[in-house]
Order: C-alpha cells, then structure tokens, then sequence
C-alpha cells in the first residue's frame, strides 16, 4: 500500500474551498444523474459501500473496456484470465498477505473512533484528541468460510488483489497457450480490503475493481520492461483524457519498497485534495512465482525447448484501480460555462468513455416524430451506446445530455419528416448541423473515436 497525499492549501484558503466544491459538484451530479448511489440508501446506507447506477455502469465498463483493448486486444503477448474471488489460504500464505497486508490501526481513547495511524500525525481528526492508542497491524483481508461449517478447514479468503490469480494459474496459462517471455496475463476484476478509513467517495472503498496486468520477462530484462509499461500506461491516461499537467509518476524511494519488489513507481493524478495514486507499476521481482513454488511443490518456471534454458522469470506489474480511475476521469471531465447567458455544468468526457456516445431527441412527443426517432435509434443503437429521450423542452433534454457527457445529439423535428435529415449537435461548441438519416452514420463515425 503505497498512497501519499500532498494537501493543497490550507483550510479555509480559496483554493481549497474551491477544490472541496469541485469534489462536492461530482459526488452530487454522480447521484443525481445516476452514476453512483450510497449502497443501501434505503437503510441509511451501509459502511461506505456504493452501487453503480445507470450511467455508472456504462461508464465503469468502458474504462475497464479500454484498458482490455490496450492491454489484451492490441497485444499478441498478453492473454486474459478470470480467477475466483473467494480464495484458498494458502495463495495468501504464499504471497505474505497473511502476514504482512497490514495497516497500523490506533483508536482514540477520547471519542473511541479507529484510524490508519499513519494517516493522521498522532491527533484523532474527529475530537483532536492525541491520546491514542499504540499501534497494532490490522489485516485488511476479509476472512469469511466455503462450506456450510464454520471451521479452520474451511476459512476462505475474498482476495484483496487480482494479481495473486496469475501467479497461481502461470502454468495452465503457460501450458495452453504455447506464450514465451516476455508475455502477460491481464485480469479486470473486484477486489476487497477491510479498509480501516475508506475515503474520498470511491477512492478508496472496501469493494473495488481493479485491472492488473503480470508481466512475465527473463530477469535480466526487467529494468527495461519496467521502464517501458511506465511509459505505456502514463499514455493510456493521458489518451483517453486526463490532462498533462494532473497527471504524473512519482518514483519510491528505496526505503518506501514493498518486501517483493526491485523498483516501483505510482501514477498519481492531482485529485482535489492532492496528489494521489491511480496504479502502482512495480518490478515484483521473481518473488511471486518461487514463493507458490515452494508452498505448492509445483515449478513454476519457464524452460526454453530451443535453447535448453529454465529460469523463473520476473514480473513486472502495472496495477490500476478501475473505480478509482473512473472518478478521476469524472473529475478530469467536470466543467461549467455559460450557453446563451446561462449557466451549464458538462462532462468533458472522452467519447470512448462516456456513458452514451449519442442521445436521440424527437422534438416532441407528437406521435409523427417518434417513429422517424425510433427509427434514428434503430439505425444507432448496434454501434453505440445510445439514449433516447422524450421528456421535457428540448434545451432541458441538451442540458441533460451536456451534464452527463454525451458527446453528440441528434435531434428529430418537423422538417425531418419533410427532408429525411437531422440535426446533429456537439456537447463541447454546442454548434449544430444537419444531416440526412441515410448519411448519419457516417457522419457519426467521423466524429466519434473507435
Ligand atoms: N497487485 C498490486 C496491488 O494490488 P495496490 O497499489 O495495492 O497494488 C493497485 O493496488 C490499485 O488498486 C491502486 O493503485 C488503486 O487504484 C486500486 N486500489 C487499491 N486499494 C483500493 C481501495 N481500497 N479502493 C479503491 N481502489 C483501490
């Protein structure tokens, strides 16, 4: 766990107020739109837990779509798996989670809450008080058990990372897929941690997804292989949308290592309230695959047929979280302007990103209009995510559109009818222009990134 927070402003200073609005505008247009609930809501909600709405489900699936396509659909080196949540104890033995995935956790002996200590600099942020307790390792993994018997044979672990699944499967992957390194083994999936403090919305939260990528190399090659995914995840970033100057990579110092790993570096974005981590990429070294090695028996290693040669090789691991990345793009994207003298929110977002890249609008419910509409939509709906939308003026139904980022409205009116074209009309000028129905989808693809 590597996450630092470099504050901005002090509080009550006006960037900062203004940093805490931008967060509070999100995490609102999230709710109101759609995007993210409060998990059980109904019930006052339960312990930082959240559900992805409508509109969040689109957009959460894109990102994890984008990185599929970078990282295992471009590639002939890197296959994707699919491993299962509820895990043996022994990967967990193996890997150290069992008995280093810590946190120091402290509880203040004034107000009775919990915190990471190191977090909070010795003084409780509910009540101030800095009598606290000494700090005692918390693991952060969810222990529950497989089979209707609660017993120690039948403890089961919910895994707190992805990355364990390709370590464990490195030799079915290896066997049936005929792969030599360097090549990968990419999972997207979710991923659970008793967090002591969740925070800052989906920041950080007990259940989230991530999207890891292990990739296997002869050692002597991993300084370069290192260095290379640096390269290609920070333009990953920046391709689909998250500014040059929020973007970065901070190189750990030696000190701040984890125990498995020769060299790591975090992509950090600059989130409202600082810096902070959106993946870490690490030289995890050969550590993984000779620790599994020597608790299951097994060889897991690589033996080149041509050359004669057996080695375990290294593993360089870029390992991103998808509802993290998802909030930075939310909060890349957020703007306001003014549109005729008023006042508009908008997301900025990526087309390949957004939740709809067109939204259908008949100009009114007459009965007319909708047919030619449905047809539009007919003629959209089996190349992008579309939406259709009935309701309300048609400014109101633009502003709608604008605040959850779809990128391009195409509207049917009166004159459709006549001349079989619509009006297409782009979220970021707001300029519009006409064009026939049987040339729209093409003119749409124009416009809109594979
Ligand atoms: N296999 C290495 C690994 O899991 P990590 O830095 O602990 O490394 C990788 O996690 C990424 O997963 C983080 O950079 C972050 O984006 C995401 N992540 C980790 N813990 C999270 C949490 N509690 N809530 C949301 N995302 C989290």
């Amino acid at each position: 766990m590597s996450e630092t927070t470099t504050a901005r402003g002090a509080p009550g200073d006006a960037g900062a107020s203004e940093e805490h609005d931008l967060m509070e505008r999100v995490v609102n247009l999230c709710k109101r739109r759609g995007f993210i609930f409060p998990s059980a809501e109904i019930y006052g909600g339960f312990r930082s837990t959240y559900d992805y709405g409508p509109l969040g489900v689109l957009m959460l699936r894109n990102v994890k779509d984008r990185w599929w396509r970078s990282m295992v659909q471009m590639r002939d080196d890197v296959v994707g798996i699919d491993a299962a949540i509820l895990s043996s104890p022994k990967i967990w033995e193996a890997s150290g989670h069992l008995a280093n995935f810590t946190d120091p956790l402290v509880d203040c002996r004034n107000c009775h809450e919990r915190w990471r200590a190191d977090k909070i600099a010795g003084v409780c942020p509910n009540c101030g008080s800095s009598d606290l307790t000494e700090p005692r390792a918390f693991n952060l993994m969810f222990k529950t058990y497989a089979g209707p018997v609660e017993e120690d044979a039948t403890v089961a672990y919910m895994r707190p990372e992805t990355a364990q699944g390709m370590f464990v499967n490195f030799l079915q992957v290896l066997q049936t897929t005929r792969k030599r390194p360097p090549f990968g083994i990419a999972q997207v999936g979710k991923s659970f941690r008793n967090e002591i403090t969740p925070q800052n919305f989906v920041f950080r939260t007990r259940e989230f997804e991530q999207m890891e990528l292990e990739y296997f190399v002869p050692p002597d090659e991993g300084q370069r292989w290192f260095e290379y995914w640096l390269g290609e995840r920070m333009s990953w970033y920046l391709d689909l949308g998250i500014p040059t100057d929020k973007l970065r990579l901070r190189h750990h110092d030696p000190g701040e290592l984890s125990h498995y790993s020769a060299a790591t570096a975090d992509v950090e974005f600059l989130f409202p309230w600082g810096w902070d981590e959106l993946e870490g990429i690490a030289n995890r070294t050969d550590y993984d695959l000779k620790a599994h090695a020597a608790l299951s028996g097994e060889k897991l290693e690589y033996f080149d047929q041509a050359t004669g040669e057996r080695y375990v090789p290294y593993v360089i691991e870029p390992a991103a979280g998808a509802t993290r990345t998802m909030m930075a793009y939310l909060i890349a994207a957020f703007d306001e302007d003014e549109v005729g003298g008023e006042k508009r929110a908008l997301l900025r977002l990526d087309p390949r990103l957004a939740p709809y890249q067109v939204a259908v609008l008949p100009l009114s419910k007459n009965d007319t209009l909708v047919p030619v509409a449905r047809e539009v939509l007919g003629l959209l709906q089996p190349l992008w995510s579309v939406d259709f939308d009935v309701t309300q003026s048609i400014g109101r139904r633009y502003r709608r559109q604008d605040e959850v980022g779809t990128p391009l409205c195409v509207t049917v009116d009166f004159e459709s009818l006549e001349d079989r074209a619509v009006t297409v009309r782009d979220r970021d000028t707001t300029d519009q222009v006409r064009v026939p129905i049987d040339g729209l989808v093409e003119e749409l693809r124009g416009r809109l990134p594979v």
